[in-house]
């Protein structure tokens, strides 16, 4: 049984509808990336899946359970939430924290331990992205790679069993996108099941498992890298991989 499957997700903002319609499925530590123009939608997917937006419809599958139900109470929605993790493009840390007390602040909001406890699992994730010797230091006080990769240990602090990035490399000056984008191809090797949107091909193309390319709201194509990269099949695909080329 697929791990993740969303079902037909539509979502208008006022009268224009951003997601028309999408659908697809992904197996447990897979790794989907998601290409698109700009205003393509898939920002507005990610939010859908980390209950930040509501899809004015659609079906919601984590495990074969139903996360989008009528009526659901306040607790099914909190346990609902902590399916998804979500690794924002302008990284999001609280400034006046430190590394460690960022990564630490929502298992200690949800009591999911002993201060202590807490503290050496969120070294430990900081040992993970490769920032245990930056744990003391304030966000101003690290580049905008280590930024980014305090907000990948943050976001696995509540142990989510899909984590989503939205375009994580995009506010970055190019010489620092290596090595957030090792760390993600690390979780990968971890066995992480992860949906990235990122505007970066050659490393969609040797990371994902599976590639949607998404146009004005709907999926206008899907298939493994070599199917979307080498032999696309739809035109819209084509003309926007030679642009982004
Ligand atoms: N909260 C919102 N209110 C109104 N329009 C929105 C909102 N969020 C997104 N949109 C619109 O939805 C479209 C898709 O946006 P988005 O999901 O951010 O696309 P992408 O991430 O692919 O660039 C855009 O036209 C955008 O202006
Ligand atoms: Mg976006």
């Amino acid at each position: 049984m697929a791990l993740l499957q969303v079902d037909n997700f539509k979502k208008s903002f006022g009268s224009t509808q951003v997601l028309k319609g999408v659908s697809f499925s992904l197996e447990r530590g897979q790794v989907l990336a998601i290409i698109g123009s700009s205003g393509s939608g898939k920002t507005t997917l990610l939010r859908c899946l980390n209950f930040l937006e509501t899809p004015d419809e659609g079906r919601l599958y984590v495990d074969g359970k139903s996360l989008l139900s009528a009526g659901q109470t306040q607790e099914q929605l909190r346990q609902a939430r902590r399916s998804f993790g979500l690794v924002f493009q302008n990284f999001n840390l609280f400034p006046q924290y430190t590394a460690l007390e960022n990564v630490m602040l929502s298992p200690m909001l949800q009591k999911q331990g002993t201060k202590q406890e807490l503290k050496s699992r969120a070294m430990e994730l900081l040992r993970t992205v490769g920032l245990s010797e930056k744990a003391n230091s304030y966000p101003c006080q690290l580049s905008g790679g280590q930024q980014q990769r305090v907000a990948i240990a943050r976001a696995l602090a509540l142990s989510p069993e899909i984590l989503c990035f939205d375009e994580p490399t995009s506010a970055l000056d190019p010489e620092l996108t290596g090595e957030v984008l090792a760390a993600i191809r690390a979780l990968r090797d971890q066995g992480r099941t992860m949906v990235v949107v990122t505007h970066e091909m050659a490393f969609a193309k040797s990371v994902a498992d599976l590639v949607i390319y998404m146009a004005d709201g709907v999926i206008e194509e899907m298939g493994t890298p070599q199917e979307i990269f080498d032999a696309p099949k739809s035109e819209k695909t084509r003309s926007f991989l030679r642009q982004s080329n």
